[in-house]
C-alpha cells in the first residue's frame, strides 16, 4: 500500500479522478490530492476528502496553507505520483519544468526515483497538436509513464482519442508501477 499523491487538471473527466482517489482508497492507499484551481472550480475538492479520508488542496499560501511550505510536505510525502486527469495545459507546464500553482510545483519538488504516471485527456485535435505530442515525449523522456487516452466518445461532443482512460486501467498501470 503506498502514500499516493494526486495531481488533477481542469478536464471534463475530473469526475473518473474523484472515483480513481475512491478506488485507490478502497485498495488501501492514502490518497492526498491537488486540484489546479479551475480544476477546483469544477469540482469541488471537499468531494476528494470525502472519497480518500486524506486533505486535498488547491493552493499554499494564504489561509489555505497547512503547513509552511505544502508542496514540499506533499512531496516529500509521497510514494508515487498520479496526474489524472492532465489536461493540454498542464502536461505542457510539467514538461516545461514550470512550478507555477501547487500541482506542478509539488510534481517538480517529488524526488528522482519516485514513480510518476500521468494520464492525459483532451479533444482529439488539442491531443494530436505536434505541441502536445512534443510535450508527453519529454515527459516519457523526463521518467513519467504516459496512459495513451482512450477512443470513444469526447465531452467536447465528438467521438476521437482523448478519453481518460476507465479508472481499472489507471489502477493496472499504477499497480505495475509500484511492482
Ligand atoms: C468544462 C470544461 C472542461 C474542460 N475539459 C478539458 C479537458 O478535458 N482537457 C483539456 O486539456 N482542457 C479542458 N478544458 C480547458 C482547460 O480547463 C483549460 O485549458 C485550463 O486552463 C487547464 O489548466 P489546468 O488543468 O492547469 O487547470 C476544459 C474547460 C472546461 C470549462
Amino acid at each position: 500500500m503506498a502514500r499516493i499523491l494526486l495531481g488533477c487538471g481542469a478536464s471534463a473527466a475530473l469526475h473518473k479522478a474523484c472515483d480513481l482517489a475512491s478506488k485507490l482508497t478502497q485498495e488501501e492507499h492514502r490518497v492526498r490530492t491537488v486540484l489546479t484551481e479551475r480544476a477546483a472550480s469544477l469540482i469541488d475538492p471537499q468531494l476528494f476528502e470525502a472519497m480518500t479520508g486524506e486533505g486535498a488542496w488547491t493552493d499554499e499560501f494564504g489561509p489555505e496553507r497547512r503547513t509552511a511550505m505544502d508542496h514540499i510536505e506533499l512531496a516529500g510525502w509521497a510514494e508515487a505520483l498520479v496526474i489524472a486527469p492532465a489536461s493540454a495545459d498542464l502536461v505542457s507546464r510539467l514538461a516545461l519544468g514550470l512550478a507555477n500553482d501547487l500541482v506542478t510545483t509539488a510534481a517538480l519538488a517529488v524526488p528522482a526515483g519516485i514513480p510518476r504516471l500521468l494520464a492525459p485527456a483532451m479533444n482529439a485535435h488539442m491531443l494530436s497538436a505536434p505541441a502536445i505530442q512534443r510535450n508527453l515525449d519529454t515527459l516519457r523522456e523526463d521518467g513519467w509513464r504516459i496512459l495513451e487516452p482512450d477512443e470513444g466518445y469526447l465531452a467536447c461532443g465528438v467521438e476521437g482519442k482523448g478519453r481518460l482512460p476507465d479508472v481499472e486501467r489507471i489502477q493496472a498501470a499504477l499497480a505495475e508501477l509500484l511492482g
